[in-house]
């Protein structure tokens, strides 16, 4: 079984491609990128090394019904987490988001995913400087980083790919250590 679980939300789709993207660079060890609506609480947790992706979206709202989406997807999923023990995982979080057309609410779907899990018990890597981005607030920072790796479609998709290979190489130490003790 692969030892990397890859889950996302998404409601134009640009959060699966790069659930698709990451997994393919990732290569076997990465799970088949799973959306958050057509999954279960069980069969995230079978996984000890986590990528969870979200776009953010309404006014700084997770993606699903409340924010206007078609289908059901975090807002609905992550009640779902609050009282799971995550002791042992470790998590990567990465959120799009859009810069120009939302400085205050920059990417905070991914803040709200880390708040909820932050007193789980899982570990946090990946965090992600802020250099290299025009905003005014965004509740997807702590301590002047982003808590996982932030991918803006409108304005900056031409630095997708690099910033995916950066981050994976940050993140492949702790990768490795689940692979090893899996
Ligand atoms: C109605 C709407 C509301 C949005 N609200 C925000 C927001 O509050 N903050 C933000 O950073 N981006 C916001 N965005 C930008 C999306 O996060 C961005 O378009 C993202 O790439 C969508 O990802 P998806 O294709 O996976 O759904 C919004 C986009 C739309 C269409």
């Amino acid at each position: 079984m692969a030892k990397i679980g890859i889950f996302f939300g998404t409601d134009t789709g640009n959060t699966r491609k790069a659930a698709k993207l990451i997994a393919k660079k990732i290569g076997e060890e990465a799970s088949k990128p799973l959306n958050v609506n057509r999954t279960t609480v069980d069969d995230m947790l079978s996984y000890d090394f986590l990528i969870l992706g979200s776009p953010t979206l309404g006014d700084g709202e997770l993606p699903g019904l409340t924010a206007g989406g078609e289908t059901e997807s975090w807002e609905e999923f992550l009640p779902d987490l609050a009282s799971e023990d995550f002791s042992g995982k470790t998590i990567a979080l990465y959120g799009f988001g859009d810069q120009e057309g939302y400085p205050d609410n920059f990417v905070d779907a991914m803040g709200i995913i880390y708040e909820e899990l932050v007193d789980s018990g899982a570990e946090f890597v990946g965090f992600w400087p802020t250099e290299g981005y025009t905003f005014t607030s965004s509740r997807a920072v702590e301590d002047d980083e982003f808590v996982g790796l932030v991918l803006d479609q409108e304005n900056q998709s031409d630095l997708h790919e690099e910033r995916i290979d950066q981050w994976l190489e940050m993140i492949s130490p702790a990768m490795s250590l689940h692979e090893q003790t899996a």
